[in-house]
């Protein structure tokens, strides 16, 4: 077993760029994936055991959900892959999220009187930013991946064009969407039958033209989704139906490679997504919190949960007032997640009752959070290259808007800005002037997309959940730190608070009446909500017993596998050689 050097005195936060990791040079005894859809699973698998690495895996398997989990990615969407090189120990973080298109204004979201137009963030073109899956794809295939593009591409244009059986999930968030994919002719020609309903589970759904837009991007790269017949073809089809996307806009789409944030708790090391995420300084700011209220040290349920809930809104507050693109607005990260300022508030928290969200701040209320699509997926890969990638169109099915014959499917994620101060977006969050929407930006995400690496232990982590998603990922790692395998982190019961709403919002199911109680009698208002959320996705390699562990999370109809690559013929070869 490998000694590791300690990172940081108990509990220090660092804001740091460790060009080298932990656990350079081992190599697992298996290889792992684990996705929301079997057939992104087998996808991954198959490029890992015909020799690919995890990166080659990666553009695989994302093409693969495009295609076999539509309501929770696509082409016309964005996403993160924090990414682990095992050659040289190095992480990079691809930020494939989408931008704002340029001639984008806030006040197109409202109407005369100034109220937001919701309808407009959730459906139709004016609701999309401009997708960046497809650049990321060919610029992690070009930049990390060892085989052709064209090779990665193949499965998922082969199950566009053949089709596939849709799932019970599939068919609830399509009949969910019913009316929306209605209003428009290519969304309801892909997604409803001849009577105008929602597939239903059981039949096999066909892409062809997405099979068509799928193999320009193999055969083209970037230029054959960001130019050419595609970007056309979108650009008519989103005009026409009152959206304001131009060639520049799609021409001008860059992929950012960013430093990934990295945050010490205890002995372990948190690598993970950096502004436009909200999710690591998020993270970091709770982790920070924790550990000056002595949190590990803590055996009583009770009082544990109850410390989580008051750094989760102490943090949630600051992601609504400091938390944008970094590119656009000055993001305070440095001091957000200094120890000061956890000390700072701590000064309000009581470990025997709740700080009300309204005695930190006079800010307006927000509604109730809900959602449940995006998608992740954790690979590792024999080296030890590792990729952990949250990928999204934000709603079930996006803008429920197909983008003519590109057969794209376009995402809303401009719900993801701020249209006004104060003013809620679909998951309730409520932000300020650093997320305003703004021409060339890109909106303000939850998506946290993580490694944990111990001196034993190293897991891949992620979930979709929209405002949830960080606090599931948060609960992961405080599960994962504590020894528990894979299948227990994704299976756990979760909870959540967002500071506003001022609840906690509990799990269907997941707490008994005593751990409710326990909450009230410190005053929490309590949220029971009707159903389970999130869709874990976890790989853990546990190198003190030589085991790889992978488990997809039960709520949803994802895949998890492990196994032995096998040696190609030509590597048994070299072996063979004295
Ligand atoms: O980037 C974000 O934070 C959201 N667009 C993620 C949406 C999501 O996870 C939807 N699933 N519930």
């Amino acid at each position: 077993m490998r000694s590791v050097k300690r990172l940081s005195q108990a509990g220090l936060l660092a804001l740091v760029w460790l060009s080298t990791s932990l656990h350079a040079g081992l190599q697992p005894p298996q290889a792992a994936v684990a996705s929301a859809h079997p057939l992104a699973t087998q996808a991954g698998e198959n490029i890992l055991q015909a020799g690919g690495n995890a990166f080659d895996a990666a553009v695989a398997v994302a093409a693969m959900l495009a295609v076999a989990e539509p309501s929770g990615s696509g082409l016309g969407g964005g996403g993160f892959f924090l990414l682990h090189s095992a050659e040289d120990g190095r992480k990079h973080f691809l930020d494939a999220r989408e931008t704002a298109p340029a001639a984008i204004r806030a006040a197109m979201y409202l109407d005369e009187e100034g109220r937001p137009q919701r309808e407009l963030l959730r459906r139709g073109p004016l609701a999309a930013g401009i997708p960046g899956l497809p650049a990321g794809l060919v610029q992690l295939a070009q930049e990390f991946g060892s085989m052709p593009l064209k090779q990665l591409l193949e499965p998922a244009i082969r199950v566009a064009q053949e089709g596939f059986e849709i799932d019970a999930k599939l068919a609830r968030t399509m009949a969910y969407r019913e009316a929306d994919l209605a209003s428009y002719a290519h969304s309801a020609a892909v997604f409803l039958d001849e009577q105008g309903e929602a597939l239903a589970a059981g039949t096999t759904l066909k892409q062809p033209d997405l099979a068509r837009t799928l193999q320009k991007l193999a055969t083209f790269g970037r230029a054959g989704f960001y130019s050419g017949s595609v970007a056309d073809e979108m650009l008519r089809s989103v005009r026409n139906a009152g959206g304001v996307w131009t060639a520049e806009d799609l021409r001008n789409y860059a992929v950012k490679m960013r430093r990934p944030l990295v945050l010490g708790f205890g002995d372990w090391q948190i690598v993970t997504a950096p502004p436009p995420s909200s999710g690591g300084l998020v993270l970091g700011e709770i982790f920070q919190m924790l550990d000056l209220m002595g949190f590990t040290t803590v055996e009583d349920m009770g009082l544990r949960r109850h410390m989580l809930i008051e750094a989760m809104r102490r943090a949630y507050f600051d992601r609504a007032r400091y938390m944008g693109d970094a590119d656009y607005v000055p993001v305070p990260s440095r001091r957000l997640l200094a120890r000061e300022h956890a000390q700072q508030w701590l000064e309000s928290y009581s470990p025997r009752h709740a700080t009300p969200s309204a005695e930190l701040s006079p800010e307006p209320i927000a509604s109730v959070g809900m959602g449940m699509n995006t998608t992740h997926f954790s690979i590792l890969d024999g080296q030890g290259n590792r990729v952990s990638a949250t990928l999204s169109i934000n709603f079930g099915l996006g803008a429920a808007f197909v983008a003519g014959r590109s057969g794209v499917l376009l995402n809303n994620e401009m719900d993801d800005f701020v249209i006004a101060p104060g003013v809620p977006n679909g998951y309730g969050l409520v932000g300020g002037e650093a997320n305003l929407v703004e021409p060339g930006k890109r909106m303000l995400s939850s998506m946290t997309p993580t490694f944990l690496e111990g001196a034993e232990r190293v897991a891949i982590l992620g979930t979709p959940g929209g405002s949830r998603i960080i606090t599931m990922v948060l609960l992961g790692l405080l599960d994962l730190m504590e020894g528990r395998s894979a299948a227990e982190v994704v299976a756990a019961p979760r909870f959540h608070h967002q500071y506003l709403p001022d609840v906690v919002q509990l799990e269907q199911g997941g707490f008994d009446d005593e751990a409710k109680e326990l909450l009230q009698l410190r005053g929490h208002p309590i949220k029971e909500l009707s159903r389970q959320y999130g869709n874990m996705q976890v790989v853990v390699w546990d190198q003190d017993k030589a085991k790889v562990d992978a488990a997809a999370d039960p709520r949803g109809v994802g895949r998890a596998s492990s196994f032995v690559v096998r040696p190609s013929i030509e590597q048994q070869a070299l072996e063979l050689i004295p």
